[in-house]
């Protein structure tokens, strides 16, 4: 029996919304055709946007999302995607040398603003600050963000059909630095910065830019970084972070030691989030930046997607990707990344005060995603299960849970056997529950503590008879949520590799 206890007097801090978002990168079939799939196509679409996937997006009230890159962002030139589409340039991008394939931008600013504004998403853009000056990315932010009628961009976008601004707050200045973004040390990337930073600030005083921050448990980085900033970092509303769990088996396949790797891995993240914000703290940053972790996920050998080989496509494979696998990076989504998916969400909800966005990488087709779609075919992942039934603690305030969270040790690998957080919005309190042992049931005490909480309560769970249990598109709710009501008394069995949310009134 775990005996936990949440504490209603101890509110760890607010549940940014924004923990709940996503990432999109030009990269294998993110965009052509998981999000794009052209005004033409006879797949609903609303303005060539795929409309199942508006319609899902709504559904989970997704909050951010970050685009163009990613890696893909490093050499994107923000005026190929402005203007008539039949006249926008097809470039190598990036990821060309791994997928074989060209970019076509087709979707450029204007229609990843409408995709934003159609789910109800806040925009987030990763602005190139490797091969782009800080002049170019003054004058996106002008093309963005100027009122209508006032500067030559201004009147550029109206005349590309947006008169008024798209309003963009979030601006990444740069991605991974450490890597593709520039291959920097921390300090050369501190100095760039500085430099970015300044002109991007004046360009528009309200924008929040935000850090290119560490990789995985990288924390020299941040120290780095952030030593050589000021004053600069005066001018920063958050640090990024990308923590990745990679390197446990097969995604669909995967061994019981591979579930515990996984999860050992993925639950690292808390190591990473306190070293770096330990780096936020001593550089006295904390009232003003905290951590934005903008990549995080499974990341599994590719080649376990539904979407067709590169051959099918009439494209040969790039020396990278030497099995010609489909969409670049598309994997297949189990219980597995599900419960990875509700643990990290917990975690970001037990370290509210440290972290204030996060986006899953990426939304569809690619990595830790919420949807496969190909053609005709789309269908949600046990991911995406997670963000709906945990979508009630966005901007509740996030409790402290304390108690006995049990150890499972398996092989070398330890770590707690049950995941929880819990938070409090107009009157209900929603605690999340995560079973991380593949063959063991979980009793749980939930008891209160400065907390009354009477009535009935609504229980819902996802579930499987299997933790390899994913969805197809021969089977698209094989693994779907299920929901019930119970009066409330404390007690709750959450199945192993199961995730329960409890919601009941206060
Ligand atoms: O998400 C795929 C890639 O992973 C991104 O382009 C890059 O930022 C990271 O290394």
């Amino acid at each position: 029996m775990y005996k936990l206890t949440i504490h209603g007097d101890d509110v760890i801090a607010r549940v940014e919304p924004e923990i709940y978002g996503h990432f999109t990168e030009h990269i294998g079939g993110v965009f052509y055709d998981g999000i794009w799939v052209g005004e033409d196509s006879k797949i609903p679409n609303i303005r060539g946007l795929r409309l199942d996937l508006i319609e899902k997006m709504r559904q989970i009230h997704a909050p951010v999302i970050r685009w163009p890159g990613g890696c893909f962002a490093e050499a994107y030139d923000w005026r190929d995607g402005i203007g008539p589409r039949e006249n926008r340039p097809t470039r190598i991008n990036w990821w060309r040398n791994w997928d074989g394939r060209y970019e076509p931008n087709s979707v450029g600013t204007h229609e990843f603003v409408d995709f934003c504004r159609l789910v109800g998403a806040e925009p987030y853009i990763a602005a190139n600050i490797t091969s782009l000056p800080p002049l170019a990315i003054r004058d996106w932010m002008d093309y963005c963000n100027s009122p209508a009628g006032t500067t030559t961009l201004a009147r550029e976008r109206e005349k590309n059909g947006a008169r008024e601004p798209f309003g963009v707050k979030y601006w990444g200045v740069g991605n991974e630095t450490w890597g593709g973004g520039g291959n920097m040390t921390g300090e050369m990337y501190a100095h760039e910065y500085r430099k970015y930073a300044v002109v991007m600030e004046n360009a528009d005083r309200k924008a929040q830019l935000i850090c290119s921050g560490a990789d995985h448990d990288d924390w020299r980085w941040a120290n780095d970084v952030l030593r050589v900033l000021e004053p600069s970092y005066k001018i920063m509303s958050g640090l990024s972070l990308h923590f990745y769990c990679g390197a446990a088996g097969d995604p669909l396949a995967f061994t019981e030691e591979e579930w515990y790797r996984q999860l050992r891995q993925a639950l690292d993240l808390e190591r990473a989030i306190e070293r770096n914000w330990g780096f936020v703290v001593g550089y006295g940053m904390e009232k003003r930046a905290r951590l934005v972790v903008d990549e995080w996920g499974c990341w599994h050998p590719g080649g376990s997607g539904p979407s067709p080989r590169m051959k099918e496509y009439g494209i040969e494979p790039a020396p990278n990707n030497p099995e010609g696998v489909g969409n670049l990076f598309e994997q297949q989504s189990t219980m597995r990344d599900a419960m990875v998916a509700a643990a990290t969400l917990n975690l970001f909800q037990n370290h509210a005060e440290k972290v204030k966005m996060a986006t899953v990488a990426q939304l569809v087709n690619n990595l830790h995603c919420l949807f496969l779609a190909g053609g005709e075919h789309f269908i949600t992942t046990p991911t995406y299960h997670v963000f709906d039934m945990m979508k009630d603690h966005m901007g509740g305030d996030a409790l402290r849970v304390s108690g006995t969270k049990g150890e499972i040790a398996r092989e070398k690998y330890k770590i707690p056997g049950i995941s929880c957080s819990a938070s409090v919005k107009d009157g209900k309190l929603t605690i999340t529950l995560a079973n991380l042992s593949v063959t063991e049931s979980a009793e749980v005490q939930l008891a209160l503590s400065e907390l009354n909480a009477g009535g009935e309560a609504e229980y819902t769970i996802l579930t499987a008879g299997d933790p390899h249990d994913h969805n197809s598109y021969e089977e698209p709710d094989k693994v779907t949520l299920k929901r019930d009501k119970g009066a409330y008394d404390g007690f709750v069995t959450v199945p192993p590799f199961s995730v329960m949310t409890v919601r009941v009134r206060i």
